[in-house]
């Protein structure tokens, strides 16, 4: 199986929706087993039983939510450096539409690649002028097709990813998938 985690915090619902289509797109790959999480139910035995996981939290002044950084702080510091080579990617919901999302895809991105993830955002177009090259976005809730197709796919290539890299089953590489990876590039 490949163990995916969706881990994410939410105040208000939205990101915890764009944490439900994308543990949607990561059961599409078969051998996937997820977990969707939140900050409140999760703790330190997900992080060690996921191969792969999608990080999520609100913008909160262009940053991770400050409950999303206490969990982080509060993790056992024994652990720090043993979660090493597990894959990760993040995503984010602000208030509106350049809200800062992108800022906080950074911030999560950060305290992954601190905790000893290999992280990844997407190359492909999911939407007429839409990608998530740092993550998914959504400004509120996931309510367009186009922030729910990225979340779809950011939560497939996660299980794509995690199949490929920890399972070495290069069937699940992105490249030899027989879907449309470049829709739509907004010209
Ligand atoms: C303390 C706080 C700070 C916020 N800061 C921003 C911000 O910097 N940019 C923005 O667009 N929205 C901001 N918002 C709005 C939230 O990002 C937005 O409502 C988001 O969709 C909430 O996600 P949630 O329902 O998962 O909690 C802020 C909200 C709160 C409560």
């Amino acid at each position: 199986m490949t163990k995916i985690l969706v881990l994410y915090h939410s105040s208000t619902d939205n990101t915890k929706q764009m944490a439900q289509f994308i543990a949607e797109g990561a059961g599409q790959l078969t051998g996937a087993e997820v977990r969707l999480r939140s900050i409140e139910e999760a703790n330190h035995e997900d992080l060690d039983w996921c191969e792969g996981m999608a990080l999520g939290s609100p913008t909160h002044y262009g940053c991770v939510s400050w409950q999303m950084k206490q969990w982080w702080d509060e993790q056992p510091i024994e652990n720090w450096g043993m979660r090493d080579g597990k894959i990760g990617c993040v995503f984010s919901s602000a208030g509106a539409w350049g809200g800062g999302q992108e800022w906080t895809c950074m911030s999560l991105l950060s305290i992954l690649i601190n905790y000893g993830f290999l992280v990844f955002g997407l190359t492909d177009y999911t939407g007429e002028r839409f990608s998530a090259h740092y993550g998914a976005i959504a400004a509120g809730p996931p309510e367009e097709d186009r922030p729910q197709q990225a979340c779809r796919r950011l939560g497939l290539r996660l299980a794509e990813w995690t199949s490929t890299m920890i399972h070495g089953n290069p069937n699940s590489h992105p490249l030899n998938q027989n879907y449309e990876r470049f829709q739509d590039l907004g010209e």
